[in-house]
């Protein structure tokens, strides 16, 4: 059974021929509207989640299939203490794929190993984000047309965001790819992520400052400052504003530099920058719906 839990899980050939769908569902959606006539996916969200969720269900919908829903872990038998092995053989005989997001990291791995339906992660606590990341490569795809020889920065937390290390990993394996890790001290990027970039012969520079590398960035992805990791309050409360991107620290930036952000923003950018023309953080929304249709016809063994 073919699950996808870390990006690794797709090969970079996998996920051009998955960018190569998405960019024809665009073009013709008429074409998908019954591919998945009679499938059933179930969205198992054990932690809030209005996009990620909407837009799995979306997805589904928009190939003619049926959605089972589950978004309040409150209500479900996890509650009564159901392990995840048991809830992932239970579901599997409702539905024909699974989305599951989970405060543990490895969680919806254990759900895939006992599920007789493919599983994708929708996150898993501070570690990793597929079809995040997935969303974030179809936009990088149609904003500058390739993905080699990008100069990439990546701001906010870097060490609880989970987007982040799934695009990181995706993105090491092009050519002359730099990365800017653009965090406060406490936020740093993981060891691990760092000797993965290490490991592709690839260049990366840690630093406070946002405005130091402005002009040299092709690529600006913030991310929000995970208040749902933190131990303590009073670290989140100093460090939760610690970038706010507004049109003045744009000036010194490319004219088509690329404005991301996996949403959702709280003050990391400025709604002053919503007018700019290279803010695409609400086209990575719309990707994203398109990357996890075609995702889910080929874990489907749809795909034409
Ligand atoms: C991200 C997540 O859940 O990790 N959101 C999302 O899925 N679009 C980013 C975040 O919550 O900050």
């Amino acid at each position: 059974m073919r699950s996808v839990i870390d990006i690794k899980d797709l090969s970079t050939q996998e996920i051009e021929q998955i960018i190569t769908v998405a960019e024809d569902i665009i073009k013709n959606p008429d074409k998908y509207a019954h591919k998945c006539s009679g499938k059933k996916l179930a969205t198992l969200f054990f932690e809030p989640s209005t996009r990620t969720r909407l837009s799995f269900e979306a997805a589904m919908y928009e190939l003619g299939g049926n959605v089972l829903s589950m978004s309040d872990a409150g209500s479900s038998s996890a509650s009564k203490g159901e392990s995840v092995a048991d809830t992932a053989k239970v579901i599997s005989c409702y539905a024909d794929i699974i989305a599951m997001r989970h405060p543990k990291e490895g969680a919806p791995l254990v759900a895939a190993t006992n599920a007789s339906v493919p599983v994708i992660n929708a996150g898993d606590g501070g570690h990793n984000h597929p079809t995040q990341t997935l969303a974030d490569l179809l936009t990088i795809h149609r904003e500058k047309g390739h993905f080699d020889n990008l100069t990439v920065g990546l701001c906010g937390d870097l060490k609880f965001g989970r987007t982040v290390h799934s695009l990181i990993n995706a993105l090491s394996r092009y050519k002359g790819i730099n990365f800017v890790l653009i965090s406060p001290e406490e936020l740093k990027i993981p060891s691990y992520v760092k000797n993965e970039i290490k490991k592709c012969g690839l260049e990366y520079v840690q630093t406070k400052d946002l405005l130091e590398y402005m002009p040299k960035l092709d690529i600006l992805y913030m991310t929000r400052v995970q208040k749902e990791r933190f131990f303590n309050e009073e670290d989140y409360l100093r460090l939760k504003d610690s970038y706010i991107l507004t049109p003045e620290k744009l000036a010194t930036a490319k004219s088509d530099l690329c404005i991301m952000h996996p949403l959702p923003r709280v003050n990391e950018i400025s709604v002053a920058v919503d007018k700019d023309p290279r803010a695409c953080y609400f086209k990575q929304v719309l990707n994203g719906k398109f990357m996890r249709m075609a995702l889910m016809l080929k874990l489907l063994g749809l795909e034409d």
